[in-house]
């Protein structure tokens, strides 16, 4: 296919043609919105590096996720700021404990909305970390019992999906092992299999007050310039039972989202994580860029490397752009 013979340029003419060549489209359905939950009444305090996005107490979150779930947004994230920290994250799996209690209320109001909820202890440990600390360390199968513990409370309140954030080896397993024993066979597992260690999670942890407080991540969280351990990483739940596996952060590692549907078949999810979202949104203020342009091509980028589903704040802006079109 040489010119003059050929000529791209011949299917790019009209819209027509663009939309009927068009390989990657952006659906509602490929989209899910993470919230955040305290406690309290009629709470809506900005996240200052997350603009549009709030802690929200349960009343206003649901009528968020109602917002969302109107829009044709599938399914919500539910992360939980507690009121009380301790050194084992007791409120992760406490009864009633915030997220077991958004989760409640959501399922409630919404009961076709799904509800998936983030496993893990960094919201809810006082120093920050994802696991339990035991001589300095974050210790990897103390931590086990815990997750599987806030996995089933999440489960009980009637999440509709738990996904494991928090890179301790062999918390699938024991998550699914725990889930089937209380007959929560149907529960399925969303992965964060590839998570990196990232400092696109920065607004995040202002957002869950959840930075650690000694020392950083990198005893469990993947090593940025890692590609094949992801792979390993990825089977490794999913023999110990994951039904969705998850890259995290997006945008810088496109490649693991391209590498990982190819060789693997289960549905791959891609978080589009808060710095992804706080740069766009700075660039934007700064009038640097075009946010909206740079949002749509960003998400699709994400899908076209190979994502089934996107977590992304920009979840309700693009459910909107999106149904304007239709
Ligand atoms: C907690 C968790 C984090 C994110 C999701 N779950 C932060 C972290 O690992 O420190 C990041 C999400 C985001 O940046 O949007 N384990
Ligand atoms: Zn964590």
């Amino acid at each position: 296919m040489l010119f003059p013979d050929y000529r791209p340029r011949r299917l790019r003419r009209t819209r027509a043609f663009r939309r009927m060549i068009r390989e990657t489209v952006l659906t509602v359905d490929d989209l899910i919105l993470p919230l955040f939950a305290v406690s309290g009444k009629s709470i809506k305090n900005p996240i200052p590096s997350m603009p549009g996005h709030y802690q929200l107490s349960i009343d206003n979150l649901v009528k968020t996720a109602k917002e969302a779930f109107e829009l044709g947004i599938p399914a919500v994230m539910l992360f939980g700021l507690p009121d009380r920290k301790d050194s084992l994250g007791t409120s992760a799996y406490a009864k009633d404990g915030i997220v077991q209690k958004a989760v409640k209320a959501v399922k409630n109001k919404l009961p076709d909305l799904m509800v998936i909820t983030d496993v893990c202890l960094c919201q809810y440990t006082d120093h920050g970390h994802c696991g339990v600390i035991e001589h300095q360390m974050v210790d990897n199968d103390a931590t086990l019992d815990l997750l599987a513990r806030t996995a089933l409370s999440h489960a009980h309140a009637g999440a509709d999906m738990v996904a494991p954030s928090d890179m301790m080896d062999g918390r699938v397993a024991e998550i699914r092992n725990t889930l089937d024993e209380n007959n929560l066979y149907n529960v399925p597992i969303m992965s964060y299999a590839a998570k990196y260690c990232s400092a696109y999670y920065g607004p995040f942890r202002q957002a869950a007050d959840s930075a650690p407080q000694f020392g950083d991540r990198r005893t469990y969280q993947m090593d940025p310039a890692n590609a094949v351990e992801a792979i390993r990483e990825v089977t490794m739940d999913i023999e110990e039972g994951a039904d969705i596996i998850m890259v995290k952060p997006a945008l810088p590692y496109l490649d693991i989202i391209c590498r990982i549907r190819q060789e693997i078949d289960l549905p791959v999810a891609a978080y589009n994580v808060s710095g992804e979202y706080a740069m766009i949104k700075a660039g934007e203020k700064m009038g640097w860029i075009d946010g909206r342009k740079v949002m749509l091509e960003t998400l699709t980028s994400i899908k076209r490397a190979g994502a089934d589903m996107i977590l992304t704040y920009f979840a309700v802006e693009t459910a909107r752009i999106l149904r304007e079109r239709a």
